[in-house]
């Protein structure tokens, strides 16, 4: 997508700017667009867990949330959605498959996912979910892999689709670093 922004390398400089978009979907979207950020500037949020991925978060406000995930190899998130939210995911460091689902509208009590997109993405790629009715998971292929996501507005909870048996459920959401997260204000 093509904006007027310049490129944003810290999160110094893109906190105060999406705080200052006050909420607007374009400018949020067109903001987190222009990002270029590499370890250093997130590694204070980072922590890994052998038995699953990490979500540590940076900042949250009412209008957004900003999160770091740590990966190690083979870890994944399953299909889900992003509660009707913005989702957008940078790849700072590491390798990962993404596959991205759309929501077969039926008035069935039974909902099905039709794979639309497969890829492998990594360092400095840019995936953006701007539809409710897109869904995706999540492998990841390196070694470790570190992740930047924005939802806009936050979530708190996700449904999760289970192909298996073309059921959900709904999903909370937590933070790996809620002990942390005063340490970190930035
Ligand atoms: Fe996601």
């Amino acid at each position: 997508m093509l904006n007027n922004y310049s490129i944003i390398n810290s999160l110094y400089e893109l906190l105060p700017r999406l705080d200052l978009a006050n909420g607007k979907r374009t400018e949020l979207r067109a903001l987190i667009q222009s990002i270029e950020l590499d370890f250093n500037s997130v590694k204070s949020y980072c922590c890994w867990n052998k038995n699953h991925y990490t979500r540590n978060l940076i900042r949250r406000t009412e209008e957004y949330e900003l999160l770091v995930l740590c990966w190690q190899k083979g870890q994944f998130c399953p299909i889900h959605d992003h509660g009707e939210q913005d989702c957008f995911m940078y790849i700072i460091t590491g390798e990962l498959e993404e596959t991205q689902y759309q929501l077969n509208e039926q008035k069935s009590s039974k909902k099905s996912l039709v794979e639309i997109k497969r890829n492998v993405y990594g360092s400095r790629n840019k995936i953006c979910i701007f539809s409710a009715t897109l869904w995706h998971s999540v492998k990841v292929l390196s070694e470790q892999a570190v992740t930047l996501h924005f939802y806009s507005k936050p979530i708190d909870k996700c449904r999760i689709y289970y192909p298996e048996t073309k059921e959900m459920s709904t999903c909370q959401l937590n933070y790996s670093n809620d002990n942390k997260i005063n340490e970190l204000a930035i």
